[in-house]
């Protein structure tokens, strides 16, 4: 039986990316997100490279991930890789022009739907045991502050941390984890965190040169995919055009 991944935010940028990488190499695919058909279309696109098993799911719903995972058919139980990759940016505005709402909205699917998925699926990676992975995307912004990070990168140091603890508690049970940190990469990223405006999307991305959601479905699948012995902790990915400035100094 070929090795299963099971992918949260299947729909768009890394997650879709990633299904076509695992679905080339001819893995099993579970594949979710709140898009129903953009999930249909994804499984009719790979079905003739590797079984694929399609799930609406809100990640933010608890009793909801608990049935996606209880309902999965019996050819998608023996689960080899989780990418914990559902997660948004809101709000690029200061931390004081944030809508509440936001912060609960990446509070809620970067952390609290990221652990919902690696609670229910963690006894389907113990039974797998050695070569197991949990690859959970984080950012470069949960390790760097930037103007307008406020809650999003907060969750996303959340993702960090998570990581190392779980790596601390998985000791001796096989099942590796890792953190994978991109920078700037054009998906529905910025689309999603400035509702809709596609030319502040393009003015972000335009000549910078910024990673694709290939780019970091390689290091997904690079990851999940080393010899069993190899656990990569965290990998931090920029574009070679990105990078850190100086600190600000606000002066009277
Ligand atoms: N692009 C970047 O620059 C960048 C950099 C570092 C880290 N990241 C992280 O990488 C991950 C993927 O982002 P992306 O760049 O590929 O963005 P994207 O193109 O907007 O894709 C995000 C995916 O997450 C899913 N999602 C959002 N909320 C969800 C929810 N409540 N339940 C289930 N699925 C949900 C979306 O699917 P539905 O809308 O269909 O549910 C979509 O498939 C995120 O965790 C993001 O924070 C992105």
């Amino acid at each position: 039986m070929s090795n299963t991944v099971f992918i949260t935010g299947a729909t768009s940028g890394f997650g879709r990316a990633a299904a076509r990488r695992f679905a080339a190499a001819g893995w099993s695919l579970a594949l979710t997100g709140r898009r129903f058909e953009r999930l249909q279309a994804l499984q009719a696109e790979l079905s003739a490279l590797a079984p694929v098993h399609i799930a609406v799911l809100d990640v933010r719903d608890a009793d909801a991930v608990k049935k996606v995972v209880a309902d999965l058919p019996a050819a998608f139980r023996t689960l080899h890789t989780l990418v914990n990759n559902a997660g948004l940016a809101l709000a690029p505005q200061p931390a004081q022009a944030v809508a509440l709402e936001d912060w609960h909205t990446m509070i809620d699917t970067n952390i609290t739907g990221l652990v919902n998925v690696t609670h229910a699926l963690l006894p389907a990676l113990l039974a797998t045991g050695r070569g197991a992975s949990i690859i959970n995307l984080g950012s470069v912004a949960g390790q760097w502050p930037y103007p307008g990070g406020h809650v999003y990168g907060a969750s996303k140091a959340f993702v960090k941390q998570f990581s190392y603890n779980l790596r601390c508690d998985l000791l001796g049970t096989g099942v590796r984890v890792t953190d994978i940190a991109p920078g700037m990469a054009e998906t529905e990223f910025t689309l999603v965190r400035t509702r809709g405006d596609q030319a502040a999307s393009d003015r972000l991305y335009q000549g910078a040169e910024p990673l694709s959601a290939e780019d970091i479905a390689e290091q997904i699948f690079y990851v999940a995919t080393l010899p069993e012995h190899i656990n990569i902790n965290r990998l931090e990915i920029m574009p070679t055009r990105q990078a850190w400035q100086a600190f600000a100094v606000n002066r009277d």
